[in-house]
């Protein structure tokens, strides 16, 4: 949709605790946030859609919301898409150039060298969701990042390529569809929040992002400049919750306000500007779970159960990372953290300690945001603020009318509408 000379573009992040919904005016070197609509949604577990009715209802009212702050209708939206059905693979293809000596690189071939990288059969239940160029190279000559009008005799392409289910693609669609809305795209969490929160030069050093939610970690690893690896592990701040829920007895929205509240609170430390510490044996309220008690309990106990779930979730993240062979290195840049659990206090000392690594929290950048920037400048706001800004740099945000036509982007936008849109 076209307004002014911008276009009006709508994503829907269908998370596990939340459906988040931003509309923006997007011009070239701007994204105008101009209206935010959030639910709460049950109808997801663990980033995979669980209930279709539910999710449909809540996709309906966030939308609706951030329709009304907006004033616009809007018909077509982004939607993201994660769970542990997600995986990533590399790919390598390579096409002949024409031997005609000065002959420079066309789009067209490097289109022919990613179609070989992407041709790699699938099991019938699972379909592509993104290719990625890692690198091309022109006859002997790698890394190279974009070889249009170079010359050689030879082009080769190593890419990355992500897949899900088929099952749990449906149902994405399915939802957004049946709450009234055309799917122009779907973006893979991970990648969506990368594009929202990171710094190029992580990207270039190496830089692993981890977008903590609340049923799911989104795993997404940049180096060189380029998306290198990505996994979804399913494991959020949910789980915190129930251990509390559970340690302390407490009714479920009275352990998510403590986890909020105090998160892992440490003893009082000399240095501590933000009074986040708690004093030595400082005591607080825990109401009882199905009855009028209020207990008192240290307010460090809930460090207790809250640190094991989180040095579990570095394992599983090191253990992924260790399965695929990815050397520290490849992470030189640190660790950032996003998504809800984020925010948790405490979690980026913990993630420092056991990691030995920088670590930060990442939100959505200021850069290219105008307009409401102070709604969406948290991290649970990265990856429906990271679908537009991915949206935009594929395709342009000409193209996002809900039909098709305008400019075309990059090099996977091609492959999707002349390959596997065809098969
Ligand atoms: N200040 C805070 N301290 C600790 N946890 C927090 C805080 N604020 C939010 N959370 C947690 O963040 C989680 C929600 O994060 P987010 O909105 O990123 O999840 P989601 O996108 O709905 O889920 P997912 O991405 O896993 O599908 C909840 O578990 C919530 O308890
Ligand atoms: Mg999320």
């Amino acid at each position: 949709m076209q307004q002014g000379d911008g276009s009006i573009i709508a994503a829907v992040d269908i998370g596990t605790t939340k459906v988040c919904t931003v509309i923006a005016e997007v011009r070239d070197d701007e994204i105008n946030v101009v209206g935010v609509g959030w639910t709460e949604n049950s109808g997801v577990s663990k980033g995979t859609i669980i209930n279709i009715a539910e999710t449909t209802e809540a996709i309906k009212k966030s939308v609706e919301k951030a329709e009304e702050m907006a004033k616009v209708r809007i018909d077509t939206v982004l939607a993201s898409i994660s769970g542990k059905h997600i995986n990533g693979m590399k790919g390598h293809g390579e096409t002949a150039l024409s031997n005609q000596r000065q002959k420079e690189i066309t789009e067209e071939d490097k289109h022919r060298a990613m179609e070989g990288a992407t041709s790699v059969r699938l099991s019938h239940d699972r379909e592509t969701l993104h290719v990625v160029p890692i690198q091309y190279i022109v006859d002997t000559q790698d890394e190279i990042e974009d070889p249009l009008g170079m010359t050689g005799m030879k082009l080769e392409v190593d890419a990355y390529m992500i897949t899900g289910s088929i099952t749990s693609i449906d149902n994405v669609k399915k939802v957004v569809e049946r709450a009234g809305y055309h799917c122009e795209d779907m973006i893979l969490q991970g990648l969506a929040s990368s594009q929202a929160v990171l710094y190029p030069d992580e990207k270039d050093v190496g830089v692993l992002l981890l977008d903590i939610g609340g049923g799911t970690t989104d795993i997404a690893l940049f180096y060189r400049k380029s998306l290198r690896f990505v996994r979804v592990i399913p494991v959020g701040g949910q789980f915190i919750t129930n251990d509390i829920v559970q340690g302390l007895q407490t009714p479920k929205y009275v352990a998510e306000e403590l986890k909020k509240k105090y998160g892992m609170s440490e003893a009082a430390q000399a240095a501590d500007p933000a009074g986040e510490s708690a004093a030595p044996g400082e005591m607080i309220e825990v109401p009882d779970m199905g009855s009028s008690k209020v207990e008192k309990v240290e307010r460090s106990t809930l460090t207790k159960f809250i640190k094991p779930r989180v040095q579990e979730l570095i394992k599983f993240v090191e253990e992924e990372l260790k399965k695929e062979g990815i050397d520290r290195s490849m992470y030189a840049g640190g660790i950032v953290l996003t998504g809800g659990t984020a925010q948790l206090k405490g979690i980026d000392r913990l993630f420092k300690e056991e990691m030995n690594l920088r670590v930060r929290i990442g939100a959505p950048l200021k850069e290219k945001i105008v307009g409401l920037y102070d709604i969406v400048s948290t991290p649970e706001y990265a990856t429906v603020i990271g679908l537009i800004e991915h949206y935009i740099r594929e395709h342009g945000h000409e193209s996002f009318t809900g039909g098709g036509g305008g400019s075309m982007g990059g090099v996977w936008s091609w492959l999707k509408k002349n390959i596997f849109d065809k098969i």
